[in-house]
């Protein structure tokens, strides 16, 4: 998703709940089956600046936590995903996409809600900018049905993006269940052997990877590399527990063991099988004596550049 971003100099979020908003923004279409370029505005600002957008548009001298304005008429009932012919009309050839519209999101709200729903101040910012592209994409909540159906696009949204309901918590069970939920989505042809993996970070962040296997054989991804990889494109640099699932009690390859080591040595790696039975070691079990970044440090220490 193509997003034009607005940040008012009173209301700078940190880096992290943009980098989540940011994840948030790329799934919102794909989730909801949208197959032409999208864009949407948002602006972060303080409380006043809503209030004040809120009487100038809505009509309402109130402060609130998210406003979204959607510029695509979409027929009652029906959401983006499932008219691509109106959107195509929509489409700007001039932006190369077509504008969804615009929200707003007050920055206090995003911070003080995080506190009362004892959650991290990503997930909420995650939150508050998936709600406005719901609406964005032809979601309300006025009916208790629509309201349900919005709020289960929403959670696609967020889970796709890496950011579960249980973030921030320690649960090793929530962890657990999504690396069974990653190993459904398992490509696994050829072996017939399907794995998820779901990777704690330390900031809460849990990524999702199953293995993904390929005609040629050699290229086959496993699920842990496969969600190792999507959290370090996605700048998660630290990591403290990986859950892998398969159906019978398998730990990683030693390939993997291997890229593992090189961000979180100390892993704690638990496994689950069967019907739901688990295991746990810890890396430096797993991978005895490892070659990692510091034995290249020692070597140009001791050595420096020159052979
Ligand atoms: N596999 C994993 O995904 N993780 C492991 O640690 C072991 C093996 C996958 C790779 C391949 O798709 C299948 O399991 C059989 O080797």
């Amino acid at each position: 998703m193509i997003m034009d971003w607005q940040v008012d100099p009173d209301a700078q979020p940190s880096d992290d709940i943009l980098m989540q908003m940011r994840a948030a923004a790329d799934q919102a279409p794909l989730q909801e089956g949208i197959k032409i370029p999208c864009t949407a505005s948002v602006r972060i600002c303080g409380e006043d600046a809503i209030r004040e957008m809120n009487r100038a548009y809505r009509g309402m001298d109130t402060t609130t936590d998210v406003l979204s304005f959607p510029s695509v008429a979409y027929p009652a009932g029906i959401t983006a995903g499932a008219c691509p012919e109106l959107l195509r009309r929509e489409f700007d050839d001039g932006a190369g996409a077509c504008f969804l519209g615009d929200i707003v999101i007050s920055l206090p709200h995003l911070l003080r809600q995080a506190e009362e729903y004892g959650h991290s101040p990503r997930r909420e910012g995650a939150y508050l900018l998936v709600h406005g592209l719901c609406h964005l994409m032809g979601y309300d909540h006025v009916e208790e049905e629509d309201q349900k159906r919005m709020r289960r696009k929403e959670e696609e949204i967020l889970s796709a993006a890496g950011i579960s309901r249980e973030d921030g918590g320690e649960g090793d069970e929530a962890l657990l269940r999504l690396a069974r939920e990653a190993m459904e989505l398992s490509y696994s042809p050829y072996s017939r052997f399907p794995v998820g993996a779901a990777l704690r970070c330390a900031d809460g962040r849990i990524y999702q990877g199953c293995n993904i296997e390929n005609a040629s054989y050699g290229l086959t991804n496993c699920a842990e590399r496969t969600a190792l990889f999507k959290a370090v494109s996605e700048g998660a640099r630290e990591f403290t527990a990986l859950a892998i699932a398969s159906r019978v009690p398998a730990w990683p390859c030693g390939a993997c063991r291997q890229v593992l080591n090189e961000f979180a040595p100390d892993l704690r790696v638990i496994i689950t099988w069967g019907e739901g039975q688990t295991a746990e070691k810890n890396l430096r079990e797993l991978l005895p004596e490892s070659f990692g970044p510091e034995d290249l440090q020692e070597d140009l220490k001791r050595n420096g550049e020159g052979i």
